[in-house]
This record gives C-alpha cells, sequence and structure tokens, in this order.
C-alpha cells in the first residue's frame, strides 16, 4: 500500500459523541477486556468466559432456566436463528406491526420459505394489540406456531407494553409461542422472560450492551425447546439442539468470537456494578432530556415527535419528523464534521423525514447534552427553523430539583 503523508489520515481532536442507536459508544473497560491475545481452543479461560456471559445474560433477562445461546453473528443472525429453529418450512408466524424492523423480520422469515401473517403497522403507534388478538382468534386451524414482537422498534422509536401484549395473547387461548426482539431495549429498559413468559429472546451486543457488534444472543425455554426438536426444518449453524454443550466449540458451531465474548462479560459486569436499576433510571433521565430538547425546538413549528404519546416512546431512540423538503443527510454531514455528534438518519417508510437520536448504551449527562448542542447546531446551520430553548430545557431535566 502506498504510504500516505501522516497528516492526510486526518486527526479528529477529542471525541466524536456517537448517538446512532447502535452501534453505541464502547466503555473503556470494555476494550480494555477485549484487548487481549487469541487463547488455544482448550484453555479453560475460554469456556469461563462464555459461562460469565451466560450466567450474566440470565441475570439480565430475569430468568433461572432459559437456555443461552451466542452466535457470531449480528441481530439478523438471531433472527434468523428463530425462524430455522421454530417454524417448519411452510410453518406460520404472526408478525405484529411495529415499523420497519417488524417488517425486515417478516421478510426475512419469508425469505426462507415460511409464511408470514401480519398486523398493519400504524405510524407512531405500538402494537395494535386488538389487531393481534384478532388474528390469534381467527386462526381456528392453529397455524401460526409463533409470534415475533419487536419491544423497541429502533427506526420509529417506539415500545411495546409487553405485560398488555401477553394478556392480550393470553386470552385468546392461542398457543402460539411469544418471541420478543429485546435488540433495542436490553441493557436500556427492564426486561423479565419469566414473568412475562416469554419463549424466546433475542438481542446483540452493540447497542445497550456496550459491545462492537458480532454477537447475537438467544434465549430459549423448555416449550421453545420442544418446538424446535420436533421441528424436522433442516439446519445447521443456527441449530439450538446441537448447541447444546459444555463445550464452546460445540456451543458456538465453531470457533468463540472471543475477543468479543470477553468484551461482553466486561460489559456485563459495568451494567451489574452500576445496579441495573440505576442503569434504567439513568436511561430515563437521558430521555426525558432529549425529549425536553425536542419540545423546545418543536416549538418553532417546523419539527414534531414522530411518536405522539410520551408513553409510547422508547428510553433507547428517539424519532424526530423534519419539514419536508430537509436534506437530512446534509444535516447529519454538518453535525459530524462541524460539532463531532453522529446521529442516525431515518428508514424504511420514513426515510428523508426524519432522524434519530440514540440515547442508549454507554451515555451520562456530558454526552447527551453534547449531542444534543450539536444537533442544535447543525439545524441551525441548515436553517431549520428552532425553538432556541431546546438545550436549556434539557439542562434543567439534570437539575437537582427536576429530578
Ligand atoms: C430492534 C432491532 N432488531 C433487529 C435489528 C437487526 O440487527 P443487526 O443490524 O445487528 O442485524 C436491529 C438493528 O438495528 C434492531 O434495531
Amino acid at each position: 500500500m502506498k504510504n500516505l503523508p501522516l497528516e492526510a489520515t486526518g486527526r479528529i481532536p477529542g471525541r466524536r459523541l456517537l448517538h446512532s442507536p447502535g452501534p453505541t459508544p464502547v466503555p473503556e473497560e470494555v476494550l480494555w477486556a477485549m484487548s487481549r491475545q487469541p487463547m488455544d481452543l482448550g484453555d479453560p479461560r475460554g469456556d469461563q468466559t462464555i459461562a460469565a456471559c451466560e450466567v450474566g445474560l440470565r441475570r439480565l433477562l430475569q430468568t433461572e432456566a432459559a437456555e443461552v445461546f451466542l452466535y457470531a453473528s449480528n441481530g439478523h443472525g438471531v433472527w434468523e436463528a428463530v425462524v430455522e429453529n421454530l417454524l417448519p418450512v411452510g410453518g406460520m408466524a404472526l408478525v405484529p406491526g411495529t415499523g420497519h424492523f417488524s417488517e425486515s423480520w417478516a421478510v426475512q422469515t419469508e425469505a426462507l420459505g415460511r409464511r408470514v401473517l401480519r398486523t398493519p403497522w400504524v405510524e407512531g403507534r405500538p402494537i395494535d394489540l386488538h389487531a393481534l388478538a384478532q388474528a390469534l382468534r381467527q386462526d381456528t386451524l392453529q397455524e401460526i406456531r409463533a409470534v415475533f414482537v419487536v419491544h423497541t422498534d429502533t427506526s420509529s422509536g417506539v415500545s411495546t407494553d409487553l405485560a398488555a401484549l401477553r394478556a392480550a395473547m393470553d386470552a385468546t387461548g392461542h398457543p402460539a409461542l411469544l418471541v420478543v426482539d429485546v435488540v433495542a431495549s436490553l441493557g436500556a429498559a427492564p426486561f423479565g422472560m419469566d414473568a412475562l413468559r416469554a419463549d424466546v429472546v433475542v438481542g446483540a451486543s452493540q447497542k445497550g450492551l456496550m459491545c462492537p457488534p458480532g454477537i447475537g444472543i438467544v434465549a430459549v425455554n423448555a416449550a421453545a425447546m420442544a418446538q424446535a426438536r420436533a421441528n424436522p426444518a433442516p439446519r445447521y449453524y443456527w441449530d439450538w439442539v446441537r448447541r447444546l454443550s459444555d463445550r464452546s466449540y460445540h456451543k458456538f458451531c465453531g470457533t468463540a468470537p472471543q475477543t468479543l465474548v470477553a468484551g461482553l462479560e466486561a460489559a456485563l459486569g459495568l451494567l451489574f456494578r452500576e445496579g441495573l436499576a440505576q442503569v434504567f433510571e439513568r436511561h430515563q433521565q437521558l430521555t426525558r432530556a432529549v425529549h425536553a430538547a425536542v419540545d423546545g425546538w418543536r416549538s418553532a413549528g417546523a419539527l414534531e415527535f414522530f411518536v405522539p404519546d410520551p408513553a409510547d416512546r422508547s428510553v433507547s431512540v428517539t424519532t424526530v419528523l423534519l419539514p419536508a423538503g430537509t436534506d437530512v443527510d446534509a444535516l447529519r454531514q454538518v453535525a459530524r464534521e462541524q460539532f463531532q455528534v453522529a446521529f442516525a438518519g431515518a428508514l424504511g417508510p420514513l426515510m428523508g423525514r426524519a432522524f434519530r437520536i440514540g440515547h442508549l448504551g454507554d451515555q451520562n449527562p456530558a454526552s447527551m447534552l453534547g449531542c444534543l448542542a450539536g444537533i442544535e447546531g447543525a439545524l441551525l446551520v441548515q436553517g431549520v427553523p428552532i425553538g432556541r430553548d431546546g438545550l436549556a430545557r434539557a439542562v434543567a431535566v439534570f437539575q437537582p430539583a427536576a429530578r
């Protein structure tokens, strides 16, 4: 490779604040834990690290007995694991609409030769529980084998009340398994797998778990394991039964991503050291600060929350609608290049109409206020009309009297 002059690579002084809703910033302690040589596959430290992650994830998911499987994959990988294990080819899943991510999971399920029944997605609203219950009631042949629920849809910023969803499913008496995607909420909002009677839970390393992308997580209860065992669909890498082993080589269907697993162990340790109650309270407070800033900005009449009811908004990400004609990519570029703040654009049907502020993972008041200041600066540079007290409102959230 041609040698570049030293200055040609550029340097970002200080830090660029990362406020995408995943990947999220990785704490120093996690980076240090990953700064190690690979191990030979017989080294007991490898097995110990994996075991520590399994124990930690059971604790975080609040489950006593679920099997935890880790994959060298992203979130799409564990979506695929769910489909391959739970549904025979031609089998059916119900996917209630939450936005881009429910639709992506549905499309992937169909691409794998399974059938999908969808409930409609209403923009800015969580899952329509009435439509969900109706779909289950109308399935008199009980063809629906599982309901795939996205807890927090990262595109819309909507979270669905899972206890209410469970109650709606129970009321129908339908035996379909409940599968919950907590990719965007794990480590940011409380989740109790056993209390919810969720049969399968899927997550990923790069959001509330504060790790780099690369580990997919699945927790599976006994009922879902039984359905997987009875499922004749051919599979290998994703197969849960094959991964039931004490040996890490089998657990991962090959070599484990040792470096990432070491990072995950450290990240779980950080969450428990802070205390889960404190972690969740911190996310709520950061979310209140973001809402306060957006409330200030929207007073000029140009910006709007995508999710009108604050009770439906997630503690992980906030989606903000922009006036028609705003160049979202240019706005992001100004924020990134002039203010060193990286936030997300919109996805799917919202593309070009909105931007998203990530407030999950290793964030604190300083990082959040820095992010909001950078966004405010970029909005001003781009001439988007905003109320000027957004930042002041956000600061007020962190004043002792406001807590
Ligand atoms: C809720 C949710 N589920 C699944 C995924 C897919 O994860 P990945 O991009 O790691 O494949 C994402 C990605 O952002 C997500 O937000």
